[in-house]
Order: structure tokens, then C-alpha cells, then sequence
């Protein structure tokens, strides 16, 4: 069953939307990833990333998610950041926030009458913590990679199983 507000998509193709606060590290990094391994795994979606933030609107992933990424064979080079706007909520059939912040920030832009999955990344796989913690002041890159790379295996595992989020 399609959610409701997602009526207009294709039927068969799952549209996810990573966000993170600045579009810079986590969910560029989740986007690359994840569409890396769709590929891999021969399963056709359609993924984008925004922040919840505009400080960098138009920018590059952060040099620092491009080296870790690229050292795993990820490219993110193309993504350019993009501020979350409440319409994001019509266009994809599951958003996945990397942290409670932005879950709840994404909550309270949730247009009335839409009732589209927003759920934390991280709780795809099983562990009690509920974040992806924030790279860009702890420089943690390659930990947060790597807990993105087993996040974006169980979603991969997860939409081949049930066809839809
Ligand atoms: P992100 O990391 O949310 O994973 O992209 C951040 C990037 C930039 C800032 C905060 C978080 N910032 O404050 O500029």
C-alpha cells in the first residue's frame, strides 16, 4: 500500500531522502553509499539527501566524508547540499533522519494529512544507540562511514525483501 501524499510516484521505483543538519557529511555520505550498493545489488530507487540547515546550500560534501568515502570506493563528488524544504514530504516514500534532532525537525515541518515513514537511520540495524553522531566537529569520518555503510546494507536488504519501504 502507498503511503498517502506519494500517490503521483511510480508505482515500483522507492524514493528515499537522507537528512542530516548540514547536507555536508552525514547524508551526502548516506546517499553515495546507499546508491552505490543499490546499484550493486541490482535494485532500481531514486535517493537524494538535503539538510535540515542552509548554512551550505550548493556546496560539495565536506573534503574530509569525500576522502573516507573515496578511500571505500564511493564517489560523492556530484552532490551539491540542499536545504530540506516541506515538500520533500510529497516526493519521497521514506526519509531517513541520521539524529533525533533531525527527526524531530523534520516532524515539525510535516505537511497536515501526510503520513509518510520519517524514521532514524541508525534503527535499521540493531543496536540501543540512535544516532549517526555528527563527523564535523569530532572528525570521527571513517567511524561514521562505516556505521553508514551497515545502515545503507540493512536498507538494501530491507526494500529487496519488501519491494517498498
Ligand atoms: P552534517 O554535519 O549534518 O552531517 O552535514 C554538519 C555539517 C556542518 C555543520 C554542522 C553539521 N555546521 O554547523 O556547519
Amino acid at each position: 500500500m502507498r503511503p498517502s501524499g506519494a500517490q503521483e510516484m511510480d508505482d515500483h521505483t522507492p524514493r528515499v531522502l537522507f537528512v542530516c543538519l548540514g547536507n555536508i557529511c552525514r547524508s551526502p555520505t548516506a546517499h553515495g553509499v546507499f546508491r552505490a550498493k543499490a546499484r550493486a545489488a541490482g535494485l532500481e530507487v531514486i535517493t537524494d539527501c538535503a539538510g535540515t540547515g542552509n548554512w551550505h546550500i550548493g556546496s560539495a560534501p565536506d573534503r574530509r566524508a569525500q576522502r573516507s568515502a573515496a578511500a571505500r570506493g564511493y564517489d560523492l563528488s556530484d552532490l551539491r547540499a540542499r536545504q530540506f524544504i516541506p515538500a520533500d514530504y510529497e516526493r519521497f516514500d521514506l526519509i531517513l533522519a541520521m539524529d533525533r534532532t533531525n527527526l524531530r525537525d523534520l516532524e515539525a515541518q510535516r505537511p497536515q494529512g501526510n503520513n509518510i515513514p520519517v524514521r532514524l537511520f541508525r534503527s535499521r540495524i540493531k543496536t540501543d544507540a540512535t544516532d549517526i553522531p555528527d563527523p564535523y566537529f569530532n572528525d570521527n569520518f571513517d567511524e561514521v562511514l562505516a556505521m553508514i555503510e551497515l545502515c545503507a546494507d540493512a536498507l538494501v536488504k530491507d526494500l529487496h525483501r519488501k519491494g517498498q519501504p
